[in-house]
């Protein structure tokens, strides 16, 4: 399958959490018992305020699963107050910022009083279990405090990603119906400033029902001040006590909403629960990252993205581990930023996407090698697939052919890792996220549902339900089901095609619907279009992805204008301006391509294969085309393709 070696679990790694055969016997039993499993791993990693009646009833034909069902704990004091007895005075969180000179350590104490003055200033705003508050905050350790001030109290926390649009907050807040919102003045990026609360500002006009938003203070600047509805973080937490009663939940009780795109309509608000996704998100991160006490963890993930969620807050606090956020960007104020911060804290353990490692990888290896990087022992990548000549360069230059580097597949519907190597069990195979992770019952399907036995490649699916898994689409049952639980009935439909090759390796091969993933961002190609067909001289739109050497895949947007209108270098930035509006600068095409007609089939349905094969440039490959309506419509995209 690939021509790089196999690269083997270094000596370094003999004493690693779980070993080769520990993991084929733990692997082992969780499938073939799974409740006595899950139920020594629950007892293990969290701390109950009452134990769980049963341990899993689930019923995929109605998207239905209950983990530890009558279990009652509080995600918060299961990240904080637990560990005060031991760890009181340990970091907690090491925050680095924007600039270089600006860093700080948050301890397990600080931590817990911060989250209590917030989470007993959202309680006075009103706010209740149940209640769902919108947290829309630069990389700052206030945004995670806000997350578990909501999980204290037993609010649902909806984190909207800092480099979305006015127009997408406004959706997200609509959607769930969010009555706070949490954000700062700006957002430093880069050396740039963000306007968040203007953004926000913008947003709420059209949200009537949100009469609190709390506003750290970031940079100090300028921002609109509504009396009444805003308040300042800084002012209200001062006057708060930082003793705040934890709220007991249910272990199916919510703890946050995480908006993702699919292949159809507006953004899915995924819903996780408090028992489950706290275990899976605790278990994966000591054993994927063999997770040694004292040790220093940076994932330079966003915290509004599923990964911030589970691997930079939720995990690592759930192990009182030391876990680093990085405000900034990895080539601010150069491409060596991160091997400096690396340097500076000591990091042990660096996880970032592989969009980051092309990037870095292009500039070159002088910006790593004057580093020392003495501290790393492990190395991670997620988000999409690692290309092996990246794999490669990050093993060898980064880590020095001496950390092992774990690729781990999941999703933001996954909650936690779902198929990784573990470092002192798996031997690596370049650009393969190799085994299913403790209680993950994988499987690959044929085109028709039949089960591939053996080496393939097909579709991936989960046969049998685990604790992180998604609980619903906040709103919208029906389309949890319509989405995940029908293609294949008795399966979860992951939307991502693999292979599996002779010794059992998966290697994901990325979507097989219509869900981009750019940097490591996820977006469905309808958001997009739905962007570009806002314009009122478009008449029609259809957006595909194309190789690109750094983002992953890149935006191409074949785009028709209504009829007497001529196409112009204005109309093109005034669409591309669009979609940054409606969604954000992730959103920004890198194509546009003007189509005076779209390759449909008699019926109307767009044939999205031809596009993506034009886009790709691989013309000798279109296919069939003798369905089209009109089969001329092919040619002249191909004469005026963009380069
Ligand atoms: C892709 C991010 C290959 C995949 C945690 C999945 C990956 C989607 C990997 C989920 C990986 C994630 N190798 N592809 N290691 N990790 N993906 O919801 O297509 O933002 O379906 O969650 O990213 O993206 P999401």
């Amino acid at each position: 399958m690939s021509e790089f070696p196999l690269h083997k679990v270094p000596a370094s790694f003999s004493d690693a959490h779980i070993n080769a055969e520990m993991y084929r016997e733990m692997y082992r039993r969780s499938i073939d018992e799974p409740d006595a499993f899950w139920a020594e791993q629950a007892e293990k990693f969290l701390t109950w305020d009452k134990p769980w009646d049963t341990v899993v009833e689930a019923d995929f034909l109605q998207g239905k699963a209950e983990w530890f069902a009558g279990g009652k704990l509080n995600a918060s004091v299961n990240c904080i107050d637990r560990h005060l007895p031991q760890c009181a005075d340990q970091t907690a969180f090491i925050w680095e910022g924007d600039d270089p000179a600006d860093s700080k350590h948050i301890t397990y104490a600080e931590l817990k009083d911060s989250v209590c003055k917030l989470a007993n200033v959202l309680r006075e705003r009103g706010v209740k279990k149940g209640d769902r508050v919108c947290i829309y905050m630069p990389m700052i350790p206030e945004a995670a405090y806000a997350m578990l001030a909501c999980a204290r109290i037993g609010a649902i926390h909806s984190v909207v990603f800092g480099g979305f649009s006015p127009e997408a907050l406004k959706d997200r807040i609509l959607d769930s119906d969010c009555q706070v919102v949490i954000t700062a003045d700006q957002g430093l990026r880069g050396g740039k400033k963000v306007p968040l609360k203007a953004n926000a500002d913008a947003a709420l006009e059209h949200c009537p029902d949100v009469h609190t938003c709390v506003v750290v203070q970031r940079t100090g600047g300028d921002i609109d001040w509504q009396d009444g509805r805003d308040v300042w973080y800084h002012e209200a937490t001062a006057a708060a006590s930082a003793d705040c009663e934890p709220e007991s939940m249910d272990a199916e009780d919510p703890l946050f909403i995480l908006y993702t795109s699919g292949s159809t309509g507006k953004p899915k608000g995924v819903l996780h629960t408090t028992g489950g996704y706290l275990l899976q998100a605790a278990m994966t991160f000591k054993y994927v990252f063999d997770y040694r006490e004292g040790e220093v963890y940076w994932c330079t993930a966003d915290v509004g993205w599923v990964t911030g969620h589970s691997y930079i807050v939720y995990g690592p606090l759930a192990n009182g581990a030391i876990s680093l956020m990085f405000e900034g960007v990895p080539t601010y104020p150069d491409a060596g930023r991160c091997w400096e911060v690396v340097d500076k804290h000591q990091v042990a353990t660096f996880y970032t996407a592989p969009t980051a490692i092309r990037a870095l990888h292009a500039v070159g290896d002088e910006p790593v090698t004057r580093s020392s990087r003495a501290s790393l022992r492990l190395l991670g990548t997620v988000g999409e697939p690692i290309n092996p000549e990246a794999w490669e360069w990050y093993y060898q230059t980064v880590g020095e052919s001496r950390c092992p580097i774990v690729d781990t597949w999941w999703q933001t519907e996954t909650g936690a890792h779902m198929i990784t190597p573990l470092p002192g069990a798996t031997d690596l195979k370049p650009g393969s996220a190799s085994f299913p992770m403790f209680g993950v019952n994988l499987a690959l399907l044929n085109e028709d549902g039949s089960e591939i036995e053996g080496p393939g490649a097909g579709y991936l699916v989960v046969k049998s339900p685990w604790p992180s898994q998604i609980r619903t689409v906040y709103g919208d049952h029906q389309r949890l089901i319509d989405t995940y639980f029908s293609t294949y009935p008795g399966y979860y439909f992951t939307g991502d095609g693999a292979s599996r090759d002779e010794d059992g390796y998966y290697w994901i091969t990325g979507r097989v619907d219509d869900v981009l993933n750019v940097s490591g961002h996820r977006m469905g190609t309808a958001e997009v279009e739905s962007a570009l067909v806002l314009h009122d001289k478009i008449a029609e739109a259809a957006v595909v992805g194309f190789p690109h050497d750094i983002k992953g895949q890149g935006i191409y947007c074949y785009v028709t204008p209504m009829d007497g209108v001529e196409p112009s270098e204005e109309l093109r930035k005034e669409l591309i301006a669009l979609c940054v509006k409606e969604i954000g600068p992730i959103a920004k095409p890198d194509v546009i391509q003007w189509a005076p007609g779209l390759p449909k089939t008699r019926s109307g349905k767009i044939m999205r294969r031809i596009l993506r094969k034009i886009a790709e440039n691989e013309l000798q490959n279109l296919g069939d085309t003798s369905t089209l309506a009109d089969p001329s419509v092919v040619d002249n995209l191909i004469e005026n393709r963009a380069s």
